[in-house]
């Protein structure tokens, strides 16, 4: 069913957006012509800041390292791949696959490009690069299906933290608040002190479907979050209904212009201290950190999400090797650098993220990150809805669709019932 949805969901996706194709490489038609170009196009979503520094300097490693072969990198702007997803999804329709493109871990890959016969397995490639005990399992299974591993996991981020402006609350002396409750007082007192309590970005509405999905985190606990992804819950659950009320409650606290916002903007909120908190995952900590020169737990600090602690909403950005491309040799190489320690420990420390393998080197990572890798071995791990993990495409595109009506109408029947419709495409 999830595959047949999958696959469905890909094929409509690819006739809608072929007006958006033009943004990405012109340079398939020369490399077809017969001189075996030695090219590798990369395609991503990370582009400007806090984004494409980490692709910028893995690059770099990569054409130092193979001075013969040229890079393409083709990205596609857009948070969370909400048009480059569109526009990958043409290409591939049209056979014309990028040499390797940016998918998560989980359903994104395995359900979508991986159910539709595009991807070439790797279980070979893994083996020769002696990776089998480099990565923790939890993520090779996060890129596997029936036993072949598809994608190569670059990193490890993190969705349900908290950022927050430690001067903002040093001056309203503000404790970091770990339930719902405690975060609806501190939000009250910052209200009061004409602080927007909650940065929020939702020009594309994954922001709002992140908070959401922390939310219903925090009041599911891990084994049911999962169970409800898995459908073994309903959406009919009477936790998804006060999940669903909570989050309304939070978008009280938001900052008026929030739609006319995308991630950055609102993060910039929080930088500014006109915002006191941002629920980001922790590419905000790279555009914290290396755009906007903030120190880490100085000018912002970090906490989890209310009613998570100790739970771990896992994202991986992964690269595989799509069917059907001129150059898999040259590819392959490039997945060499981007699996390999030099290329996560070049990559992660900029984008905020952690290293996916288990030997990177922790020097290479401030307070944050080295907590984060602490995190990682000891929380619970659960997938991200809104990262492309947990369920389909086809549902997430539903659940984003209803996450923004919600925002503005604050329907909580109307929103479960979209929710509940949307399951069978899970
Ligand atoms: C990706 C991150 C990216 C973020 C914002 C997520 O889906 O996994 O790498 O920084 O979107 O664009």
């Amino acid at each position: 069913m999830k595959k047949l949805y999958g696959i469905m969901f890909l094929l409509a996706l690819a006739l809608v957006v072929s007006a958006c194709s033009s943004e990405s490489s012109g340079s398939d038609g020369d490399s077809d012509s017969g001189e075996s170009a030695k090219e590798v196009e990369i395609f991503s979503w990370w582009t400007g800041a806090g984004e494409e520094d980490g692709l910028l300097a893995l690059i770099d490693l990569f054409e130092e390292e193979h001075p013969d072969i040229a890079v393409e990198n083709a990205a596609v702007a857009g948070g969370a791949g909400t048009n480059a997803k569109a526009v990958l999804a043409t290409r591939m329709q049209g056979d014309d696959p990028p040499s390797t493109f940016q998918v998560h871990g989980g359903d994104e890959l395995n359900e979508g490009w991986v159910a539709a016969d595009k991807m070439q397995p790797l279980n070979d490639f893994y083996e020769e690069n002696g990776w089998m005990d480099k990565f923790p399992q939890e993520l090779i299974d996060l890129v596997s299906k029936d036993g072949n591993i598809y994608s190569v996991p670059v990193n490890i981020h993190r969705g349900n933290v908290m950022f927050y402006n430690m001067q903002v609350f040093e001056d309203n002396g503000i404790e970091v608040p770990t339930t719902f409750d405690e975060f609806f007082e501190v939000a009250d007192e910052l209200k009061a002190a004409g602080i927007d309590p909650l940065a929020l970005g939702d020009k594309e509405s994954w922001t709002a479907t992140q908070i959401f999905e922390n939310v219903l985190l925090g009041v599911l606990g891990p084994d049911d979050y999962k169970k409800l992804f898995e459908g073994e819950i309903g959406f009919d659950d009477e936790r998804v209904v006060e999940a669903t009320e909570k989050f309304g409650k939070m978008l009280d606290y938001v900052n008026e212009d929030h739609v006319s916002r995308n991630w950055q903007d609102s993060g910039q909120l929080v930088a500014n201290g006109d915002a006191a908190m941002i629920n980001m995952g922790d590419w905000a900590k790279g555009y914290f950190a290396n755009d906007l020169e903030l120190e880490t737990n100085k000018d912002f600090g970090y906490f989890e999400f209310p009613a998570t602690d100790g739970e771990f909403v896992v994202i991986t950005d992964t690269f595989g090797l799509p069917k059907g491309i001129d150059n898999p040799d040259d590819v392959k190489k490039f997945l060499s650098v981007l699996g390999s320690v030099e290329g996560q420990d070049a990559f992660n420390p900029l984008k905020g993220s952690i290293p996916a393998r288990v030997d990177a080197d922790e020097s290479n990572y401030d307070q944050y990150g080295k907590d984060t890798m602490a995190d990682f071995q000891e929380a619970r791990l659960v997938p991200s809805l809104a990262h492309g993990s947990a369920a389909s495409e086809g549902f997430l595109t539903k659940v984003n669709q209803a996450v923004n009506i919600f925002v503005t109408q604050r329907d909580v029947d109307a929103f479960v019932q979209a929710l509940e419709s949307a399951a069978p495409e899970m």
